[in-house]
């Protein structure tokens, strides 16, 4: 998967006033208001791409902001953007992160998840890196909508073929397929059912403590009202709040 090869399209987009963007029109929101005061918080963003939530968590008085991505060139927009009181790094996900133990008082990760090789090992650096009672919040796909409405390998049918009925797909299927992002073209991910999930995070030792099936802002229904009428009705992503112990 390399974002590097889409680094200019995903980052321009998303600036595009006259789409509909899932990212900035349902998850960016999303994300915001479920992080809730950051005032004097220090954060870390897990896949930050560009730093777009970074951004806003600036602008909403976090005392310091990290965010690090695998892609080197949505780092160097990330850096161009010249956000007051952060710093981005290129790493890894599924490294060991390159910070002390008890480090920060919020992580977050948005819509990146579904790339990790290894959820326990992304779950156990975010749990060491957290100060105690540190805040998580990610968002990844909705289970139900890669369901019903993404692409052909992950959607899941019950099809009745004279007496019998025909299972296509496998909700339990976690390994990486092709999946298709638009303009963005295909990339692997991978989903996770939601008992992968809930029980990740309890046996790293979080509780949850809210949850949300996100919706689309409803000033995007101008963009585009075919996309807001589906994600009003089958949410494309889901996001946790989780608060290690
Ligand atoms: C859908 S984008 C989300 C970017 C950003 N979080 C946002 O919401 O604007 C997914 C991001 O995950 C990053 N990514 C994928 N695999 C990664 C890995 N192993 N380690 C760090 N970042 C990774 C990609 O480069 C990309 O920026």
């Amino acid at each position: 998967m390399n974002y590097n090869k889409v680094a200019e399209l995903y980052y321009t987009r998303r600036q595009n006033q006259q789409r509909f963007d899932y990212n900035r029109d349902i998850e960016v929101p999303a994300m915001i208001k479920l992080v809730g005061k950051v005032k004097n918080k220090i954060i870390l963003d897990v896949a930050c791409g560009f730093g777009d939530h970074v951004q806003i968590l600036s602008k909403n008085g976090a005392k310091k902001i990290i965010g690090f991505d695998i892609s080197r060139k949505l780092i160097k927009y990330a850096q161009q953007s010249k956000i007051p009181n952060t710093e981005f790094l290129v790493g890894n996900m599924d490294s060991k992160f390159p910070f002390k133990d008890k480090t920060f008082d919020v992580v977050i990760c948005s819509l990146a998840l579904h790339y990790t090789a290894n959820l326990d090992k992304l779950f156990a650096q975010v749990y060491r890196v957290l100060k105690s009672k540190g805040i998580f919040v990610y968002s990844t796909g909705h289970p139900i909508f890669n369901m019903i409405n993404s692409s052909p390998q992950h959607i899941i049918e019950a099809v009745k073929i004279g007496t019998k009925k025909i299972i296509y797909g496998d909700y339990f299927n976690e390994s990486f397929q092709k999946g298709d992002l638009g303009t963005l073209g295909w990339m692997n991910l991978r989903n996770f059912t939601y008992q992968t999930l809930i029980k990740t995070a309890l046996k790293h030792n979080f509780e949850i403590v809210d949850y949300v099936d996100a919706k689309p802002i409803p000033c995007s229904r101008k963009y585009d009202s075919q996309k807001y009428l589906l994600t009003i009705k089958l949410p494309s992503f889901i996001l946790f709040k989780l608060r290690k112990k």
